[in-house]
């Protein structure tokens, strides 16, 4: 036999570490496998901070875990599982504790206690933050703890397949991306918290390796449903022309959004929250002024944060200015920010409940990956990162349970039949003659879901772009790779993904095409009007040979009913 783990967490980001954390806490053996370096993992790429009732901030002191789950559901248009947002609210104040207790240096508060910042869709300041920087801040002490409790990692290798015997999940086949080999490793359970998709789209704030290859793995090979992927959240301020992130915490520490005639344009919008509305609706505010021409160069609004002061700037968004500076070559300090919607997470995911279980005995699921469903149909700002921690934690210790509770299953000749499978396909893609350059349909590819399937959709563009996918997908079966070698071949590893990519797609945008509805970022001109009548319910996606085949299953509401969302 192989190399066996009882637990492998494939991701090495706040959701994949505190997931392996839990789990060797409970005494198994575990080992985490990932694309890249644990402090390379996209939650570190996060700015603005975690939400928690914490309560410490002048004009939130009546904050509480249930305001909290209010602003979530309703920030959601009602599509959130409510008993899963409270499980997250509830738990929020002591994940950010225990983080604080493990050594996150939080800004803080004149009297010393974590602070806390305004977002949107929020009714108190409850964004925990440090600076602009606290991904990073969290990912680094999270994975110091990893480091200390000497979890194993796998660096640099790629999930290609999920392997089944006895209906569970056995084991899973990886490329080691520094030599080429593709491996099997079988395992009690599996985790998969391995980020989001973003990738599939031309303009997204996610970073090179988010291409959703977890996501795929568990649609494609392990035969389990995705949940509500039509759900794509496109943040508001993405830096125009590259779409590197320019954090909501720049408008909740007062920051304006201009259009070309001056106007602080979201009193049309929301006139109460205005800049500080969800960012669904931010989204489409700014979109719809670049769309109607009150903007600049026909492609972005500006961000001001000049009458915030270089105080302010410096000591709170410092990440913020570098970003300007480095990539804009301007100083915000005094020079207005130019920013347009970026595609920034995904909503949907592996479908999961609040353990993290997903339909394959022993496949659990967490952080941007599942879809447990706490975010619904939009996300909050800052609910992200709570998201990871809380449900990366839970997802440890469920799968461990199952390991303790479950019979010995000999899965050898599964894991060495479908590590032949993987190998054969790989090696024909190696060998392919095929006249299609990879390059050209992963670019058509991010433009297709831009064009058809972006902040505004209709019957129209959606049929267009499912069309062009299912192209896509013919044309992929006659790409070339360009590249032949066998250590760090990134173009293998791209191209593997893509076909993933492709199929994530399609289940967008089939998704999306039969959701005749306009709910959280699913914004259709031909239906604008929310309705719970018909679609107050999840879309499920299963993989079949001619595409995704979609049912629906029922929303679980607690105590808030579904009412108008307004701001
Ligand atoms: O705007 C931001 O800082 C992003 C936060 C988030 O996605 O939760």
């Amino acid at each position: 036999m192989g190399l066996h783990h009882q637990v492998i967490v494939v991701g090495a980001g706040l959701s994949g570490l505190r997931a392996a954390l839990a789990a060797q806490q409970d005494g198994l053996d575990v080992a985490i496998l990932s694309r890249v370096h644990p402090v390379r993992s996209h939650s570190i790429a996060a700015q603005g901070g975690i939400n928690a009732s914490l309560a410490n901030a002048e004009g939130g002191r009546d904050d509480n875990w249930e305001k909290h789950a209010f602003d979530t559901i309703k920030g959601s248009d009602y599509l959130a599982d409510q008993d899963a947002v409270e499980i997250m609210t509830k738990e929020a104040p002591g994940i950010v504790y225990e983080m604080e207790h493990w050594g996150t240096p939080f800004s803080r508060t004149i009297d010393g206690r974590i602070a806390q910042r305004p977002f949107g869709g929020a009714a108190f300041p409850r964004t925990c933050y440090a600076a602009d920087i606290t991904g990073h801040a969290l990912l680094h002490t999270m994975y110091e703890k990893s480091v200390k409790e000497e979890i194993k990692v796998y660096e640099e290798y790629l999930l290609l397949s999920i392997v089944k015997h006895d209906n569970a999940c056995v084991g899973i086949v990886a490329l080691n991306i520094n030599n080429g080999e593709i491996i099997a490793m079988s395992a009690d359970a599996v985790i998969i918290a391995s980020g989001g998709y973003g990738r599939i789209y031309g303009n997204s704030t996610n970073a090179l390796i988010n291409t959703g290859s977890g996501m795929a793995a568990a649609y494609l090979s392990a035969g389990v449903p995705l949940k509500d992927l039509e759900f794509v959240q496109f943040h508001p301020t993405s830096l125009y022309g590259t779409n590197i992130l320019i954090t909501e915490g720049a408008r909740g520490e007062g920051g304006y959004l201009f259009n070309n005639r001056h106007e602080r344009f979201m009193k049309n919008y929301a006139a109460k929250a205005m800049e500080l509305a969800p960012r669904d609706i931010v989204a489409r505010s700014i979109q719809t002024e670049i769309n109607e021409g009150r903007c600049y160069n026909n492609a972005y609004v500006l961000l001001d944060l000049r009458h915030l002061g270089r105080k302010k700037i410096m000591e709170r968004l410092p990440g913020i200015r570098d970003i300007c500076l480095h990539f804009a070559g301007l100083d915000p300090i005094n020079k207005p920010i130019p920013i347009q919607p970026g595609q920034h997470y995904s909503m949907g995911g592996i479908d999961t409940n609040a353990n993290g279980e997903t339909s394959l005995a022993g496949l659990f699921a967490a952080g941007e990956a599942a879809c447990v469903s706490v975010h619904g149909g939009n996300r909050l700002g800052g609910n992200s990162l709570l998201d990871t921690i809380v449900f990366g934690k839970l997802s440890g210790h469920f799968a461990s349970g199952y390991v303790k509770a479950k019979k010995k299953n000999a899965a050898d000749q599964a894991l060495q039949a479908e590590l032949a499978k993987v190998k054969a396909k790989v090696s024909r893609l190696e060998n392919s003659a095929g006249k299609e350059n990879p390059a050209k349909v992963r670019s058509e590819l991010k433009t297709t879901m831009m064009e058809e399937a972006g902040v505004f959709r209709t019957k129209a563009k959606l049929e267009a772009g499912l069309a062009k996918i299912k192209e896509l997908k013919e044309r992929y079966k006659q790409i070339h790779l360009l590249s032949k070698i066998k250590k760090y071949n990134l173009d293998l590893v791209r191209n593997l993904e893509l076909e993933g990519k492709l199929a994530l797609a399609e289940v967008i945008v089939l998704g999306a095409l039969k959701r005749e509805e306009s709910r959280g970022s699913h914004f259709r001109t031909d239906y604008p009007t929310r309705n719970d009548e018909h679609w107050l319910k999840h879309t499920l996606a299963h993989h079949t040979e001619s595409g995704p085949r979609l049912d629906y299953k029922a929303v679980t509401i607690t105590r808030f009913r579904p009412q108008a969302r307004t701001y």
